[in-house]
């Protein structure tokens, strides 16, 4: 038996959304570019996928623009806001996933932004009070604020709402990295008062390397991808129609399930937090796991000991996919940028499980009782 509790990393592909894509693959072939029937077949595609991803957003669909995921949409937020916006001021928090973290270090080396960083509550929350502080001391359109919505590691989920009206108030543009959250929570681009999201297929049982950057209407950038004139001249290269196509049906389908998926994930992450608390002495868990939190997300504290310091090894050898953090700090030895700033349990050792629909409460009872064979503690006790 295999588990796969790391759906934060990324989700099976769900089978409706391979059959889309294949019969793009093998009915469609012409570059959208092209202005003979192929092409205009192939174009035809990318932008009834543009129209279904607007309207599940409240968006518009100029104002939704193909990138490769979250990385590269995250990139062009930050760098284009510097570069085309003349934001001098970037303010955002320590517990944002790297591709926010190194690309506002990168304006900062290439552009010379300053980086202000939001404080945090002591469960990992944005301090809000302390972001309208940052944000008074900042003198209009000069300040980008990138506040993510749902954290990758701790799931902890930001007002976004709250966060979009502060930055109206004081004249900030706002993005905010969406990627662990569309297609698990209602996202409205209008109410949230967004200049920028980032959105990433792959999380939302999509395909990976195909995303896109909502980009609100009323701001003027330009491409961080040059080349061609695709994407209405806002990211060159021929687009992907394969995966746009797929990330239009996941998203469809993800949104339209969200309702039926959010209670069963939800039930699955109550579950694995009961069982815990009733198995393995000591056991916590990091952020507010019983709050404002993602209900794909559990990251838990394993209490220091040989044991705990090999498990995810132990849990993979056992047949369990669980992370460290996020999937690129996993196996790493820096440890999580994120638990570091929270004040991590000392000596404890910290997995992520992340839950997704084709999860089920079985899988946390092998889990738990794999974990207890682990830490050597009786099992059926
Ligand atoms: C919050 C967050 N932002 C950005 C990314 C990067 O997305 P992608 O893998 O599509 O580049 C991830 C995925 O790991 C993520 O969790």
């Amino acid at each position: 038996m295999r588990v796969y509790f790391d759906n934060a990393a990324t989700t099976p592909l769900d089978a409706n959304v391979a059959k889309a894509m294949y019969d793009v693959m093998t009915g469609y072939y012409g570059n959208p570019s092209s202005i003979h029937q192929e092409g205009r077949q192939a174009r035809t595609l990318i932008e009834k996928a543009r129209k279904t991803i607007a309207g599940l957003l409240n968006a518009a669909p100029g104002e939704i623009f193909f990138t490769s995921g979250g990385t590269e949409s995250d990139n062009t937020a930050l760098q284009c806001s510097v570069r085309d916006l003349g934001v001098k001021t970037i303010i955002t928090s320590k517990i944002e996933h790297h591709a926010v973290l190194h690309t506002a270090e990168l304006c900062h080396e290439k552009f010379g932004t300053e980086i202000k960083y939001v404080k945090l509550l002591p469960n990992g929350h944005i301090d809000l009070d302390n972001l309208e502080n940052l944000l008074s001391q900042s003198p209009d359109g000069k300040t980008l604020v990138s506040l993510m919505h749902a954290n990758n590691e701790i799931g902890n989920i930001t007002d976004i709402d709250r966060v979009g009206a502060l930055c109206a108030q004081h004249g900030a543009y706002f993005h905010s990295d969406t990627v662990q959250t569309i297609g698990h929570f209602p996202v409205d681009a209008r109410k949230a008062g967004v200049h920028f999201l980032s959105a990433s297929a792959h999380k939302f049982n999509g395909p990976k390397g195909i995303g896109f950057i909502y980009i609100n209407s009323s701001v003027k950038v330009k491409p961080l991808i040059h080349g061609g004139s695709q994407e209405r001249n806002m990211r060159g290269g021929t687009e992907n129609i394969y995966g746009i196509t797929g990330l239009a049906k996941a998203m469809e389908i993800a949104c339209n399930e969200m309702e039926a998926q959010r209670e069963h994930i939800s039930g699955i992450k109550n579950y694995m937090i009961e069982r815990l608390e009733e198995n393995i002495p000591g056991i916590s868990f990091n952020g507010d796991y019983n709050g404002d939190s993602n209900y794909t997300v559990l990251n838990v504290n394993f209490p220091p000991g040989e044991a705990a310091e090999m498990m995810l090894f132990s849990l993979d050898i056992e047949g369990i996919a669980a992370s460290g953090g996020s999937a690129c700090s996993s196996g790493s030895s820096v440890g999580s940028h994120v638990i570091k700033e929270l004040g991590a349990t000392p000596g404890a050792t910290q997995v992520r499980f992340s839950f997704g629909k084709y999860n089920t409460k079985e899988e946390v009872d092998f889990t738990v009782d794999k974990l207890r064979e682990i830490l050597k503690l009786a099992v059926g006790v």
